[in-house]
């Protein structure tokens, strides 16, 4: 059953609509700023993200602050009924700290330090960093504490990257140290150095992977990725202290990047108050948009699901084109209604972009923006904005409300890392995130929702948990995958499964190391295929799976004996021929699949519409979708809200059979079919 979660900040109970502001770019003509307030509330925005690279702004000197500007800022929002998400400034630092204070500058990994410039570029250990950061955020959180216009902390920005400094070397070892007990005999076991004579015998010897230095020792690069990921949070928290002392009401975010290799989200968001992230789709590109639309939600949904369903922010997107992509195209007619909309289909409580106002000089001069360099409203941009703050003051009674998925999916990032760093079976194309949004694609066609989740989460809420090339497994994962299955779960793994522990050390006595029993199979071997390489499974009963009688067999090849599973399909050529490709394993209860082999879309396609049918898995709506539409669901537990999204751009039809709904826009009663025009959306509501 759905609950419904409190606003970001109570303070709003609306749709917070609205984009990074940068008002002291224009410090010398303030006269813009009151033009910016006039053009806020003709686009239906209600919030600004402000300051977010303003440290120079705000301490021009070290130790002089300067918050006029800020203040008149602040004031102008709050006098317009207006919110600010207010940043602290240490994305980008003023020259006169670099210059003073070079530790605060990252070394690269070839321990070169970088130069005063650009930004998201500074020690995460450095004490002076800290200290400055500390100060500066104290000041902000002191002045504002009171103001009717802050709304929520944006820390930072786009947090990412590492620093190979002296200072984080120490503190690398240091977190080495405690994860080990302080026994190097148990880190050189656990890293495997004895491989080409890298044991270490004393802690300083231990540095972080580098070109010119150690890069082959798995575990190192394992430990080294984890431990950024700490210090990252370390520093955040540090970041937040002054925060949360003096305005524990205010939630603190810190904007994240989507499926970014760099950090691991899911230890990063028990951190924040809320979530949120910045997406920059490539629409009208190389894929159709509904394909590249489904990957888009697999990412919304795995911020929903970062903090167990509660609503996230859509913190950046562009209102038309994204400036640094290989091809900047705009958005087509409808597409940026459509795509904010998707983002609120998916669970985001805003819609929030980057940026207000296009910045005259610099790098970011062409980025889309609000309003243009000309200056007024009168563009399609800006009337696009408008219409989406208009939609969103509509949908007051979606604040809130999420949705509780049968199905979830299992992204993780250490798997992730590990995989990427194994040599074998293809060094290009191992495709984990891909594979995993391929596995999602289907019920994202059939408007079921999905969690994306990690390997440590709660399945027992699920009936159906799949878990695409899960090489790594974590102590105590195979467990509870067997108690869900046990309980009458349906468990889903693939090829290059239960291949490496915690330490990235495989598996001795048999892959799928301790899935083999879950499973009930024993994989021998894996066959890399070249890209001209095609083999094929054959069914012995499709039918009775929804599945045809044959489907291609690419990529990746598990050659598998079945222990104690029943064999759905067998490969059909090459020295393999006739030897277990699909198989399914009762277990207590339920039942594990292991698909063997890596097919094009259409075998998940099949088998996923299947089961759906068979599990009864819930829908947004009990409707067949045509291609290019899919339908999402939020609920409060007393009404669904339901989001028919059409990625095509020709007209679509849906038929919402004899249920009654009401459409949010236009008040009307809809029942039957529906017609959807290219790009559309519709937003139903049903009373349970
Ligand atoms: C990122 C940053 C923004 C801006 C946008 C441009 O998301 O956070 O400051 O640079 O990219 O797309
Ligand atoms: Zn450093």
């Amino acid at each position: 059953m759905e609950k419904k979660y409190s606003p970001i900040n109570p303070k709003c109970p609306h749709f917070l609509h609205g984009a990074d502001y940068n008002p002291d770019q224009w410090m010398s003509t303030p006269e813009v700023w009151d033009e910016d307030m006039r053009l806020m509330k003709l686009a239906n925005c209600n919030v600004m993200s402000v300051g977010i690279f303003s440290w120079a702004s705000l301490e021009p000197e070290e130790g002089k602050f300067e918050f006029g500007w800020l203040d008149t800022i602040m004031d102008k929002l709050a006098e317009n009924d207006a919110y600010a998400v207010l940043a602290t400034p240490s994305g980008a630092r003023p020259a006169w700290l670099a210059a003073k204070y070079p530790e605060v500058l990252r070394v690269n990994a070839d321990r070169v330090r970088i130069l005063f410039g650009a930004r998201h570029n500074h020690c995460y250990t450095s004490p002076v960093y800290r200290e400055k950061t500390r100060i500066i955020n104290q000041k902000l959180a002191e002045r504002y504490k009171d103001h009717p216009a802050l709304l929520v902390w944006h820390v930072s920005n786009e947090y990412g990257g590492e620093c190979h400094c002296e200072l984080c070397q120490e503190a690398f070892r240091e977190w080495l140290k405690q994860k080990y007990d302080g026994d190097l005999d148990k880190l050189n076991h656990a890293w495997w150095t004895a491989f080409w004579s890298h044991t270490y015998t004393d802690w300083s010897q231990i540095q972080s992977p580098a070109p010119h230095g150690e890069t082959s020792i798995h575990g190192l690069n394992l430990d080294w990725k984890r431990f950024v990921t700490h210090q990252t949070i370390e520093f955040f928290k540090n970041e937040i202290a002054p925060l949360k002392e003096i305005t524990p009401d205010v939630p603190v975010t810190a904007n994240f990047m989507g499926l970014y290799p760099g950090l691991n989200y899911w230890k990063f968001a028990k951190e924040v108050d809320v979530v949120s992230w910045d997406s920059y789709p490539a629409w009208h590109g190389r894929e159709p948009d509904w394909e590249l639309a489904s990957k888009i939600g697999f990412v919304h949904d795995i911020n929903r699901s970062l903090k167990d369903g509660k609503p996230f922010m859509l913190m950046e997107s562009t209102p038309s084109m994204t400036n640094w992509q290989e091809v900047a195209k705009l958005k087509r007619p409808g597409m940026h209604l459509l795509s904010s909309i998707q983002a609120v289909a998916h669970g985001s409580d805003t819609v929030q972009y980057f940026q207000w106002r296009k910045s005259r000089g610099s790098s970011e001069k062409f980025h889309g923006a609000v309003v243009d360099h000309c200056g007024h409203e009168n563009t399609r941009v800006f009337r696009d904005v408008a219409e989406v703050g208009k939609v969103l003051k509509k949908l007051d009674p979606v604040v809130g409300s999420t949705v509780k998925p049968d199905v979830a999916v299992i992204y993780d990032w250490e798997n992730y890392w590990a995989m990427e760093d194994a040599q074998g079976p293809r060094r290009e194309k191992k495709d984990y995130q891909l594979t995993c949004q391929m596995h999602y694609r289907p019920f994202w066609k059939r408007g079921v929702p999905v969690d994306v989740i990690d390997m440590d989460c709660d399945f027992s809420g699920y009936k159906l948990l799949i878990a695409p090339m899960l090489y790594m497994v974590r102590p105590g994962v195979a467990e509870r995958i067997e108690k869900f299955v046990e309980n009458g779960g349906i468990f889903i793994t693939t090829y290059w499964s239960g291949i490496v522990d915690e330490n990235d050390l495989c598996f001795l006595g048999g892959f799928p190391g301790p899935l083999r029993k879950v499973t009930g199979i024993w994989s021998e071997e894996i066959d890399a295929l070249y890209e001209h390489d095609i083999n094929h499974v054959v069914l012995k009963d499709g039918s009775s799976l929804g599945l045809k009688n044959e489907y291609e067999a690419r990529e990746l090849c598990d050659l598998i004996h079945a222990e104690t599973a029943r064999v759905l399909a067998t490969y059909k050529s090459d020295f393999y021929a006739g030897r277990p490709a699909f198989t399914v394993n009762s277990f207590g209860k339920g039942k594990a699949y292991y698909i063997a082999f890596r097919n094009n879309d259409d075998f998940l396609d099949d088998f996923y519409s299947w089961l759906i049918n068979d599990l009864s898995l819930k829908r947004a709506i009990c409707a067949e979708l045509p291609e290019g539409v899919t339908a999402q669901l939020r609920s409060d537990g007393e009404r669904n809200f339901v989001f028919i999204l059409n990625f095509a751009p020709e007209e679509r039809s849906v038929d919402l059979g004899s249920k009654e709904y009401l459409d949010m826009l236009t008040n009307e009663q809809l029942t039957g079919y529906i017609t959807l025009k290219g790009y559309g959306i519709k937003i139903l509501q049903e009373f349970l």
